[in-house]
């Protein structure tokens, strides 16, 4: 099967196939991603929260990205490696931008990164584009900017606001986004985005009218002991690890392992 590629976003869309997307950090777990068919993987900037032990995104930086990039993209053959620039790494100009996109494709292996933020970053996004990086927007909720957005709420309410939301989507197409996320937005409203925009949204928290859907993959296997309300739970990966570690544990106390199938006789 020929890797996912960015022109395969367009298609998609054209032919009203969903689109799939999950976040991975490491090569352990894109493998199993990667074998069961993901699209597109992507290296999240949640492996703060998820990963590094850190409350949320903000702390995350570009050397942690590039290290979880390049485990991630040479653990894949078929998923297209999108990864985030952490806050930090961009915001203050193009330049900023297209050199730490630069680190993320050069040293990680990446095929795209993915910024936040809309019509302010139109020139970032502008650059990175015809330079050769393909770039996934973000918009909505956008966890790096927290702090200004007074916490981790749905965005986009209201007539003003919804609108506030095209405008931006339409920004990042004309800078040359090759797709969007779209991170706790109204149905309504993410339907309307994905109606007047060409290239494909990607819903988390979003409804069911975006051109495919994104996860963090700790909350769809069940490894989180607590995720947002949007979250469905696919697997107790959680919990069959902790039971594989207890049997492990007991067989060692018992002497039960290893046995002589699992010794040198000799
Ligand atoms: O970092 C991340 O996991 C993300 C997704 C929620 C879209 O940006
Ligand atoms: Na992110």
């Amino acid at each position: 099967r020929k890797r996912f590629r960015v022109q395969d976003f367009a298609r998609a869309k054209e032919e009203g196939r969903k689109l799939t997307m999950l976040t991975a950090y490491d090569g352990v777990t894109a493998r199993i991603f990667d074998h069961a068919g993901m699209d597109v993987l992507l290296v999240g900037d949640s492996i703060g929260n998820n990963m590094l032990g850190h409350e949320n995104t903000i702390p995350v930086t570009l050397d942690e990205m590039v290290v979880a990039t390049r485990s991630v993209s040479r653990a894949t053959t078929y998923a297209m490696v999108v990864a985030d620039l952490p806050f930090g790494s961009y915001e203050a100009s193009p330049r900023d931008a297209f050199v730490s996109a630069a680190r993320l494709l050069k040293e990680g292996g990446a095929h795209a990164v993915k910024l936040e933020g809309g019509a302010r970053i139109h020139d970032h996004v502008r650059l990175l584009t015809e330079s050769g990086i393909p770039v996934v927007g973000h918009l909505g909720l956008t966890p790096q900017s927290e702090n200004m957005l007074g916490g981790m709420r749905v965005q986009g309410r209201g007539d003003a606001a919804a609108e506030r939301l095209c405008q931006d989507a339409l920004s990042l197409q004309d800078a040359g986004a090759s797709a969007i996320v779209l991170e706790a937005v109204p149905t309504p409203v993410a339907a309307r985005v994905t109606e007047i925009l060409a290239i494909p949204t990607i819903g988390i928290g979003a409804g069911s009218q975006c051109d495919g859907q994104v996860l963090v993959w700790t909350d769809m296997a069940g490894m989180n002991d607590w995720s947002p309300s949007f979250v469905r739970t696919f697997g107790e990966v959680g919990k069959a690890l902790e039971d594989a570690t207890r049997a492990y544990i007991a067989a060692v106390r018992d002497v039960s392992f290893p046995d002589e199938d699992h010794s040198f006789a000799r």
